[in-house]
């Protein structure tokens, strides 16, 4: 019987690998030519052959794993952080399946994001992206109102790179084919140019009608005017990263040409293009630290953890509406369970200075609804077409995703400031004896 039991499974095994050689009937799925971000909560993906509609539905509820270190200040040591995911909420295909549309929750920092292996369900082919490149709209001058027709990405501020895109990617195939028209296309992108400060030189064959380099801001060329000239931008930012943005009128007649370099002539050509490394999607501004870290940490020790306990489940600390500690409270903030690890100082720090280092996971994001709305908070996919905004008084708002007007990372944490001095050494020092344990650490 064991024996007959082995030899079924071992057929099975063979079976399984020899049909994956040979035996499967379906065709491979295509694999995919380009994937990037269109804003926090969206993600792209280019295939040069049609994807099923039961591939792109297998990937709802999977992740996406990236790596981050969190805010910390440098003066301290980064701890190695284990990859961190973001969910896949939503899945469509548009363009007879060339196109997947991704709904996820938000994408906290400029790094590397690559769909999650797992170890069982539909596999689906792997693909990689980060957060470099430039926003682009067009809008139609012929249209009745100022939407754009076109939105979505670039990889670079070179048109020849759309142009070796858009043989693979049926979005930027459709944009080339748009730039024929009488409209404006606009570039945005958080350029870091090195610290010579030698500028940005756009050339175009078309009217450069705006162009600004963070402060600076160039005199908008005659629409009209055949032959426009060189535009060069001065750079005060010392390495900094800074706002780079340009709008060229598009048209019938010769195809566009459209070159944003360096200021400087180099040795090798004229003016070297700006590098892809350089640009980063302009929706992912690093928020810096807002605040300054306490110098002083209070020595916390000597509580009562059983009065701890109700100042972390009371009204006046609220801990617990957004934390869990030993399987109770909420899951809004991280689970403290294991917080005694990271050692008193961080705690305190964390209660006293929330926003001076925030986990990734936990970046909070400010939210403009079309309804004239601003709302701030934890931001989480809900359904491929709904978010959460989570506020710090632990509030959460759905909110349709086409309700949204603009998103931005906003660099203060929901957890509410100024809990350390309202509720006093003595609450603390209870707190930390529940957070620590009896033992006190
Ligand atoms: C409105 C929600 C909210 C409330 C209330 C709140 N927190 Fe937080 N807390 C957060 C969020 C979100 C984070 C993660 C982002 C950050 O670090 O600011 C966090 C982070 C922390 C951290 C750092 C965790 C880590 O893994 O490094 C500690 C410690 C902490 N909170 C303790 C507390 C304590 C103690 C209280 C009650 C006195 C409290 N929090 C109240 C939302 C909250």
């Amino acid at each position: 019987m064991m024996s007959l039991v082995l030899t079924v499974l071992g057929l099975g095994a063979v079976a399984e690998a020899g049909s994956d050689l040979v035996a499967d009937p379906r065709p491979p799925e295509p694999q995919p030519s380009a994937a990037w971000a269109t804003g926090p909560l969206d993600v792209v993906v280019a295939f040069p052959r049609p994807v099923q509609p039961e591939v792109a539905r297998g990937l709802v509820g999977r992740s996406i794993s990236y790596t981050a270190s969190s805010g910390r200040p440098p003066d301290r040591p980064a701890i190695t952080e284990p990859p961190r995911t973001l969910r896949i909420a939503g899945a469509r295909l548009t363009d007879g399946g060339h196109t997947l549309l991704l709904a996820t929750d938000p994408h906290p920092a400029p790094t590397r994001y690559a769909l999650a292996p797992t170890g069982n369900g539909p596999a689906f082919p792997a693909f990689e992206y980060d957060l470099s490149g430039v926003e682009v709209t067009w809008i139609d001058d012929q249209a009745a109102d100022d939407e754009p027709a076109w939105k979505g990405w670039w990889p670079s501020l070179d048109l020849a790179s759309v142009r070796v895109l858009g043989q693979h990617s049926v979005p930027h195939e459709r944009l080339l084919g748009m730039l024929s028209r009488p409209g404006r296309l606009t570039l945005g992108t958080l350029v870091k140019l090195p610290a010579n400060g030698s500028g940005v030189r756009i050339e175009s064959n078309r009217a450069i009608t705006e162009a600004s380099l963070g402060d600076a801001t160039a005199e908008p060329q005659d629409p009209a005017k055949q032959r426009p000239g060189a535009i060069t931008l001065p750079d005060a930012s010392k390495g900094q990263p800074q706002f780079l943005s340009l709008t060229v009128v598009t048209g019938p007649g010769p195809p566009l040409s459209l070159c944003v370099a360096h200021g400087k002539a180099s040795r090798e050509g004229p003016f070297p293009p700006i590098e892809r490394e350089r640009l980063t999607l302009p929706w992912v501004t690093t928020p810096s630290a807002a605040e300054p870290t306490p110098a002083v940490v209070p020595r916390l020790e000597g509580g009562d953890a059983k009065r701890g306990e109700m100042i972390f489940l009371g009204e006046q600390a609220r801990c617990a509406q957004c934390h869990a500690f030993r399987g109770r409270g909420a899951a809004i903030g991280p689970d403290l369970s294991e917080i005694s690890r990271k050692g008193r100082e961080h705690v305190y720090r964390s209660i006293a200075a929330p926003s001076a280092e925030i986990a990734p996971e936990y970046l909070p994001y400010t939210v403009a609804v079309r309804d004239g709305r601003v709302l701030a908070g934890l931001v989480r996919a809900a359904g491929p077409d709904a978010i959460t905004v989570t506020d710090n008084s632990a509030k959460s708002v759905t909110l349709r995703r086409d309700q949204i007007e603009q998103i931005r990372p906003s660099g203060t944490s929901i957890m509410p400031v100024g809990l350390a001095g309202s509720l006093g050494e003595p609450a603390l020092r209870d707190l930390f004896a529940y957070l620590f344990g009896s033992a006190g650490q």
